[in-house]
């Protein structure tokens, strides 16, 4: 009978996901792009540099796994905002703008520096809240099943243009700009980045290369710390108290998932225990996975140990996202240093990345230090994330390689990660 009930509640809250995740896909992206547990998008804005910089942040997650997405806004000198890679625009964050707007002058430039659909996906969206705005592009774009163009996806902006490869973006008050790639995928698809460099304020802008994470959770992932206690349980039946030790280790798991997607100190259990467990999950922690994870189901249990897990590269430094580094940078290493390299050349104090961390105080030195992993050999060894974390994205990328999906990897890393046995790929 129990079992049953969970069945029940199972296919009940799968199906409200589901139907969530359909929105999403619908909506914006191949992603889903609410905040899994709410239901709401809230947006928090920033002030990096006072009149000269503001990010806004929203989450980005999955099964209680969220992220911040972030947006860059700075001003024009003379009057006018570049906003880069804009976020959904909910009425609260073009309010915020709007506030801005008031004080800046309008949003003249929207400036989309990646070809993930994580970001596209809002800039549709987006133009048609700053109609008037110009449309700036990174080359390399691409939709999947149907090849659509920027107009097709909502972009309603009377200008569209592309991003130059490098040097000076027009009419955004000296903004320059380098760009990785477009790195072509075999299958389908690219990898694009274009690194926004504000000289007054020494300041870079990026998406996805790289990121810098530390055990504090970011503001709007404290926004609703229910997803915090989720994760903090080391198993199903344990009751966490909702204090700030409890938020930084359910944070800490939560990073680890978002980077790894399969940590390496994870027992994961058989469905039938599953569901029978989260018919015994305590009273007190029922509904911290709201309709982001089905029927209470804690599907794993944490083995002791995970803080030299996230200490690996949880120390703020920046580091390349292992699944850039195992499965795109790898495949032309070359390129990505190159263009690393240029992007060290300029004289910068201030990093803010699309994810984790915001206004990350590092220089050309640090930056390119997270390069490292793709050098192969000793310094390569230096994943910044532990084997054991690795397992899963390396025996796809091996996968996907055989596949002839992807291309080889031509980093020789000599990955011990292929050698655990937990997963069968
Ligand atoms: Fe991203």
């Amino acid at each position: 009978m129990l079992l049953s009930n969970g069945c029940e509640r199972y296919k009940r809250d799968t199906y409200a996901a589901l139907r969530r995740m359909r929105h999403s896909l619908a909506g914006s992206s191949l992603l889903p792009l609410t905040s899994t547990i709410t239901g709401k998008r809230p947006t928090l804005l920033h002030t990096v540099v006072p009149g000269e910089i503001w990010t806004q942040d929203q989450q980005l997650g999955i099964v209680n796994v969220n992220v911040p997405i972030r947006s860059t806004i700075i001003k024009i000198p003379g009057g006018g905002l570049n906003v880069i890679n804009p976020i959904q625009p909910t009425p609260e964050s073009v309010s915020q703008l709007h506030s801005l707007e008031e004080v800046h002058g309008p949003v003249k430039n929207v400036i989309l520096t990646s070809t993930a659909v994580e970001h596209r996906g809002s800039l549709g969206p987006f133009t048609q809240k700053f109609p008037k705005a110009t449309c700036l592009y990174v080359k390399g774009q691409w939709t999947f099943p149907l090849p659509l163009g920027l107009r097709e996806t909502g972009v309603v902006s009377r200008d569209i243009t592309p991003l130059p490869t490098s040097g000076i973006i027009p009419s955004t008050g000296g903004l320059l700009i380098k760009t990785l790639g477009p790195l072509k995928f075999k299958s389908v698809g690219t990898y694009a980045e274009g690194a926004v460099y504000e000289g007054r304020t020494r300041t870079v802008v990026l998406t996805d290369s790289v990121a810098s994470v530390t055990e504090e959770p970011p503001d709007i992932i404290m926004v609703d710390r229910r997803p915090l206690l989720y994760h903090a349980r080391d198993d199903g039946s344990e009751v966490v108290d909702d204090t700030p030790s409890t938020w930084r280790k359910g944070w800490r798991r939560m990073t680890l998932f978002g980077l790894c997607f399969y940590p390496g100190k994870i027992k994961v259990k058989g469905f039938i225990k599953a569901v029978i467990d989260a018919n015994n999950t305590p009273k007190e922690m029922r509904g911290l996975g709201s309709d982001a994870v089905p029927a209470n189901l804690y599907p794993w249990s944490w083995l002791p140990g995970d803080e030299s897990n996230f200490a690996s590269f949880g120390d703020g430094k920046l580091f390349v996202p292992p699944i850039l580094s195992k499965l795109i940078f790898d495949r032309d290493p070359e390129a990505v240093l190159a263009w690393a390299e240029d992007v060290a050349k300029w004289d910068f104090v201030r990093v803010i990345g699309a994810h984790y961390n915001n206004d990350v105080k590092a220089g050309p030195e640090e930056f390119l230090r997270a390069f490292d992993v793709l050098k192969g050999g000793e310094k390569g060894g230096r994943n910044r994330v532990m084997t054991e974390d690795l397992e899963l994205l390396q025996k796809a990328s091996d996968r996907l390689t055989k596949l002839g999906i992807v291309e080889e990897s031509k980093v020789c890393d000599g990955e011990e990660a292929r050698n655990i046995e937990r997963l069968k790929l």
